[in-house]
């Protein structure tokens, strides 16, 4: 980062000028989320995004855990409640078109520690969007189901939602501790 100044870098003639470009720094830095105790706006600032980011695709997830569950206890009441299955199979496809969105170049384990996410998502980019895109038509394919009241489709569909939780998670999430 070009903007990073440390004055212990610089000759003490040139403090006078670290010190203003460190005020102009603080000022800019103000506008942004945080800023580092030395002033070094620069990688601070990245790595204040990155773990926002994290927070964003954990809750993403965590939301598309809940709706999965919903789902599941609603084809599994009697009679199945449809309707309830078909919203929530709608909130994972819509959950599912955030998740490449949320995971940018710099907010992998380097930048964020609190992440879960593998470095194999940034090598491997085609494959964790066709991960993406398999659980994104398997919502469609349980949306399609539930609205024509098709239990056995809901139940097969369930079964490909699951199959896409697990195959992205064993190439790209760490495994449990
Ligand atoms: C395209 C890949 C992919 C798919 C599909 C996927 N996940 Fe994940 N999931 C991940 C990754 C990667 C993480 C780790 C995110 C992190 O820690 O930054 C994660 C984390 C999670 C978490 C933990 C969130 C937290 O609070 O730490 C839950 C819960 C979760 N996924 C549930 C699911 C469920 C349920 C499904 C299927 C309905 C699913 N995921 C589908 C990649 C995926």
């Amino acid at each position: 980062m070009t903007r990073t100044l440390t004055a212990s870098k610089l000759a003490p003639s040139k403090l006078m000028l670290a010190a203003a470009i460190g005020a102009l720094l603080a000022v800019s830095a103000c506008k942004g989320p945080q800023t580092a105790p030395d002033g070094s706006a620069g990688a601070s600032d990245a790595a204040v995004d990155a773990s926002a980011i994290v927070k964003q695709r954990k809750a993403n997830f965590k939301d598309i855990g809940k709706s999965n569950k919903v789902a599941k206890a609603a084809l599994e009441s009697t009679p199945p409640d449809f309707a309830t299955a078909s919203a929530a199979a709608a909130s994972i496809k819509d959950d599912a078109g955030k998740i490449l969105g949320l995971f940018p170049e710099g907010t992998g384990p380097d930048a964020a520690p609190k992440t879960e996410a593998l470095p194999a998502v940034w090598q491997k980019p085609g494959e964790f969007k066709a991960a993406a895109d398999k659980l994104a038509s398997a919502a469609d394919e349980l949306k399609t189901a539930a609205d024509a009241k098709d239990l056995v489709a809901t139940t097969k569909a369930m079964g490909d939602i699951g199959g896409a939780c697990k195959g992205c998670h064993e190439q790209f999430r760490k495994k449990d501790k």
